[in-house]
């Protein structure tokens, strides 16, 4: 995130790669790693069509007997990223622990460098984990909660995390204050309004999902956290779907604990994500997993795992690079540009309800039809037209999201859109 794309396709084409970003020798070479930089140096304007199919057919490998508007899940591994994985497979597989206790400790730790770059944030404020779910965790059962206090959370949060904090309640150890979120909030500060009406003196901790994983909304996390931290409490932040969805910067979001993933947007393999602590907070957190180690300003505390996914960290180079070529403005305009076209086509429908707002969201987007269960939906998309989206819950009715990925096309949102209507009656 750190790095202009121009200046990465600069020296990209200049052969600096090497020298400028050691950690990223793989994408220096178009032949060794099936990246080739003039492939992504037109604009790549969100409808130009014929820029996007050419990206897809030479980069991602994706089943043809369905289309797949499930995104949100996981992505799908840009070629030369899947390739490399492979390699990184095979070495970890036949040179086993010889590589694991030789070799990988080296390539973990450089890893590691590239990541907090990428993040612009520091090395000894991040570990790699296995997923967000795990980041969070750490985050949530880590805090210094004291009796009495209190967490802000709302019904579009992820489940997990909900799960995380009630857990803790259940232990008696503080407080869950759920509040509905309106699903179609008109601006940012309408938004940033909906927390601070509901802060109590006992309020410790603000959950924040940065994207909704239900209806794909888009909260204003710095404005969140920085009236949160005028009033001395903390957020604990879920961008599981923000990283590489949308464009914002790591430190700039204010928020002190942040867990992301790398195999949603950044199209890593799965079993990657990553836990951001500012360094100052680091001290006053208890390990989740057993370590009396390590000292108490160190991230690495929190870091005990077993044995790891080696292939998986060993991708994560190649998925940074193959995404900071695509650019991140690029990807957001263009998801925000699919969901827009869909939505556009069935929101005036008189049975359709869009519950997402097409402003304050990117590629994630969610719609009901009247009279109809969202399973229902979701089943007779599949069945009827071969195009895969998933029923999420979201109140009685539930809500069907659609995700597009940057693979997708034109044409198949247009199709989701015919095949909406088509079952809430034309
Ligand atoms: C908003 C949000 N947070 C967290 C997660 C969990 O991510 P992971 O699978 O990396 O644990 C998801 C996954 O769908 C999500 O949508």
């Amino acid at each position: 995130m750190k790095q202009g794309r121009k200046k990465f396709l600069k020296q990209l084409g200049a052969g600096l790669l090497a020298a400028g970003l050691p950690a990223i020798p793989l994408a220096a070479n178009a032949i060794e790693t099936g990246i080739d930089a003039k492939d992504f140096l037109d604009e790549g304007l969100p409808d130009d069509e014929r820029y996007w199919k050419r990206i897809a057919r030479k980069y991602y490998a994706v089943a043809d007997d369905y289309i797949n508007l499930e995104n949100g899940y996981y992505g799908i591994q840009p070629k030369p990223v899947l390739h490399a994985f492979q390699k990184n497979i095979v070495t970890a597989n036949e040179q086993a622990a010889r590589f694991a206790r030789k070799d990988y400790p080296g390539i973990a730790t450089n890893v590691k460098k590239e990541l907090a770059a990428f993040l612009d944030v520091s090395e000894e404020e991040i570990i790699i984990t296995r997923n967000a779910t795990e980041a969070l965790n750490i985050a949530i059962q880590g805090y210094p909660f004291k009796n009495g206090d209190e967490v802000l959370l709302n019904q579009l949060d992820y489940f997990s995390m909900i799960e995380a904090f009630k857990m803790l309640e259940q232990r008696g150890q503080l407080k869950v204050n759920a509040f509905d979120m309106p699903l179609l909030p008109q601006s940012d500060d309408e938004i940033v309004e909906q927390y601070r009406k509901l802060i109590t003196e006992k309020t410790k901790v603000i959950l924040l999902t940065h994207v909704s994983n239900i209806n794909g909304l888009i909260i204003p996390v710095a404005k969140i956290a920085a009236m949160a931290k005028a009033k001395g409490i903390d957020t604990i932040t879920d961008s599981a779907h923000a990283l590489g969805q949308i464009p914002f910067s790591l430190p700039q979001l204010g928020s002190d604990f942040v867990g992301l993933n790398l195999h949603k947007w950044i199209g890593n393999p799965v079993g990657a994500g990553v836990l951001y602590i500012k360094k100052e907070r680091i001290k006053e957190m208890k390990p989740l997993f057993g370590d009396v180690t390590a000292t108490e300003n160190s991230i690495n505390k929190l870091a005990h795992f077993g044995t790891t996914p080696f292939a998986v960290v060993m991708t994560i180079p190649d998925s940074l690079a193959f995404h900071r070529i695509m650019g991140i403005e690029k990807i957001s305009k263009r998801l925000h540009y699919l969901k827009t076209t869909w939505v556009n086509a069935v929101k005036d429908h008189p049975d359709v309800e869009v519950v997402t707002p097409v402003n304050l969201s990117a590629a994630i987007a969610s719609f009901r039809i009247k009279n109809k269960t969202a399973a229902e939906v979701a089943d007779y998309l599949f069945k009827e037209h071969k195009i895969f989206t998933v029923a999420r819950q979201l109140g009685k009715q539930g809500c069907v999201r659609v995700t597009p990925g940057i693979y997708n096309s034109l044409d198949e949102v247009q199709k989701l859109a015919d095949a909406i209507k088509l079952f809430a009656g034309q």
